[in-house]
């Protein structure tokens, strides 16, 4: 095997890094992927930053022993806490998550945004200099989604808990004249149905995961990652880790992978960092 054709290594604290494997599947089908979900410790949204930084670290350790050329962050919080350290430590790539707070800024015309996160993604480097940057002249109205994620990973993204939890949380901002929502957790795209239930049809909703996937398939060109061998199955290989078990990641992969991409899924549980 040619030495850049190494797995692309990705991970998130639970599923919420599958959508993010979904956009670049579509745009770098050659490849193959390693998924590391972390479900034992999941949510991170609430842990100290210390914490989510060594558990990057232990998957990053992990991710390198299955020889992984490069490593997507697809959690915006373990952007948030761990990809400085990361980035410093260690000789491989790291894509993370970027608040999508820049676009949002630049195409509002009420003024108004929305940002809807985890509070340790609220809490970083990243999306603190983003709004000092780019959201100057905007109002931001920010909300922390408690909850959401224990939602998506319990399997319940179309319920009516997820529906009222919503709502709670988005309503305000739509009183605040918002025109864009972003979407700052990688979990936030599979309750997609229901925010767009709730917003007006004027709210453009913002999902970060196609432009980090485009910068993915950049940094693997930039360093002479790219993988050229043809793949010819129609399926891409993925093997997907959990630290807990894989019962909801088997899910969604039927359910909202598989349909746009078809995957060649191995799955390991209960996997011990
Ligand atoms: N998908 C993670 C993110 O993007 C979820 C964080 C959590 O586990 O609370 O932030």
């Amino acid at each position: 095997m040619e030495s850049n054709c190494r797995p692309i290594g990705i991970f998130d604290s639970g599923a919420g890094g599958l959508t993010v494997l979904l956009e670049l599947l579509k745009i770098l089908p050659n490849e193959r992927y390693i998924y590391f979900a972390d479900t034992a410790n999941c949510p991170y949204g609430s842990k100290p930053a210390q914490t989510i930084t060594e558990l990057s670290e232990k998957i990053t350790n992990f991710l390198l022993r299955q020889q992984c050329k490069m490593v997507v962050v697809a959690c915006n919080t373990a952007t948030a806490a761990a990809i400085d350290k990361l980035r410093a430590s260690y000789r491989v790539p790291f894509i993370g998550m970027e608040p999508a707070i820049k676009p949002a800024s630049q195409n509002t015309k009420t003024k108004s945004i929305g940002v809807l996160a985890t509070a340790g993604t609220f809490k970083g480097r990243l999306y603190i200099e983003t709004s000092r940057k780019y959201a100057t002249d905007v109002n931001v109205c920010y909300q922390v989604g408690e909850g959401l994620v224990e939602l998506v990973e319990g399997g319940m993204a179309n319920s009516p808990d997820a529906e009222s939890l919503l709502r709670k949380y988005i309503v305000p901002m739509m009183d605040c004249n918002i025109d864009h929502l972003v979407l700052g957790c990688t979990h936030y795209p599979f309750l997609r149905p229901l925010i767009e239930k709730i917003v007006t049809a004027d709210v453009t909703i913002v999902d970060p995961a196609p432009a980090v996937a485009l910068q993915t398939k950049r940094v693997a060109e930039q360093n002479g990652l790219t993988c050229h061998e043809k793949n010819n199955t129609k399926q891409v290989q993925v093997d997907f880790y959990s630290s807990g078990n894989t019962y909801v990641l088997r899910s969604l992969v039927e359910n909202y992978i598989n349909p746009c991409i078809q995957v060649y899924a191995t799955y390991h549980d209960d996997v011990s960092l």
